[in-house]
């Protein structure tokens, strides 16, 4: 970076605040301190693109909160969007062994849809893993699907809603059987098949804004989003999401994130390896499952 690009790029304390108090307050995101050279190289592009004579320009522009193009933008690059396909397999096992066929078998008694929210879905493999699960378990109840993935970035729910994906990206948790079963090839990528992209859809909002109205669920996957939350900010976010899940629902929460320590209405199932939750009241129907 020649010395005109470094003062362009400069990131001054207060605006580094700034930043941090938008992501806080818009998106829950939060963005430690030391982080501002994450700041530096993320929005410096941007700079540039939207026509910014320099960073702390671009930051009052945010501040000013009337470009919504280029706050989607900022949230894009400054979230982690880290994911995979049947992202460390416990879990996976979990609700393909304990918590889908409860699932099935219910809403084969009672006749209901099977409802599933991937709450901070990224580019989509964590919704389409479970689509695929589903497909294997129950083939017959497929039509009955409805799994709705969000997230605040429009830039992975595009990626998402296409579901295309590179080789790399499908080795990292498809093996060949599915690979062969619920994808097919194109331009060097693999596609999800429709059978399987139709029972996703797909929603963009912030879980710390304001949210459309959303069915009740059973099953909600929350996984390695809230780790970049706020205390604060997770504990409103499972009281606005608790309602939301039926009387037999189950959250699933990320490997490295325990409910435990700061929220005592759910209750714990462990079982392969991994750890999902109820609600109190539901411990007897867990019994049955
Ligand atoms: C690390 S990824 C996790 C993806 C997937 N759940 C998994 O575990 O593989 C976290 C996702 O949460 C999204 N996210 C972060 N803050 C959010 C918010 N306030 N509302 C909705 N999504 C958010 C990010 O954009 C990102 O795509």
């Amino acid at each position: 970076m020649n010395s005109e690009n470094l003062s362009k790029m400069t990131l001054s304390q207060e605006d580094f605040g700034l930043v941090q108090s938008m992501l806080s307050q818009r998106v829950g995101i939060s963005l430690a301190a030391g982080k501002e050279y994450l700041v530096v190289n993320r929005l410096s592009p941007l700079v540039d693109a939207f026509d910014f004579d320099s960073l702390h320009g671009l930051i009052q522009s945010l501040n000013r909160g009337n470009n919504t193009q280029l706050w989607d933008e900022v949230v894009d690059v400054l979230a982690v969007h880290e994911t995979s396909f049947f992202r460390d397999e416990a879990p996976f096992e979990q609700i393909e062994k304990k918590i889908l066929p409860g699932i099935c078998r219910e809403s084969r008694a009672t006749g209901r849809d099977i409802k599933i929210w991937s709450a901070g879905a990224s580019t989509g493999q964590e919704a389409y893993s479970i689509a695929i699960l589903l497909s294997e378990i129950a083939p017959e109840l497929t039509s009955r699907v409805q799994i709705i993935g969000s997230d605040v970035s429009s830039k992975v729910l595009q990626t998402a809603s296409e579901g295309v994906y590179r080789k790399f990206e499908v080795s990292r948790g498809v093996n060949s059987e599915r690979l062969e079963r619920f994808f097919e090839a194109t331009q060097g990528a693999w596609r999800v098949k429709p059978n399987v992209r139709k029972m996703v859809q797909w929603e963009k909002f912030s879980l710390a804004g304001s949210w459309p109205s959303l069915p009740k669920f059973d099953l909600i996957l929350l996984r390695n989003v809230m780790v970049y939350f706020k205390p604060e900010t997770r504990a409103g976010l499972l009281n606005r999401l608790t309602p939301l899940l039926k009387d037999s629902g189950r959250l699933v929460v990320g490997s490295a994130e325990s409910l435990l320590a700061y929220d005592h209405r759910f209750k714990a199932i462990s079982s392969h390896n991994a750890t999902h939750y109820i609600l109190p009241q539901q411990t007897n129907l867990d019994s049955m499952n």
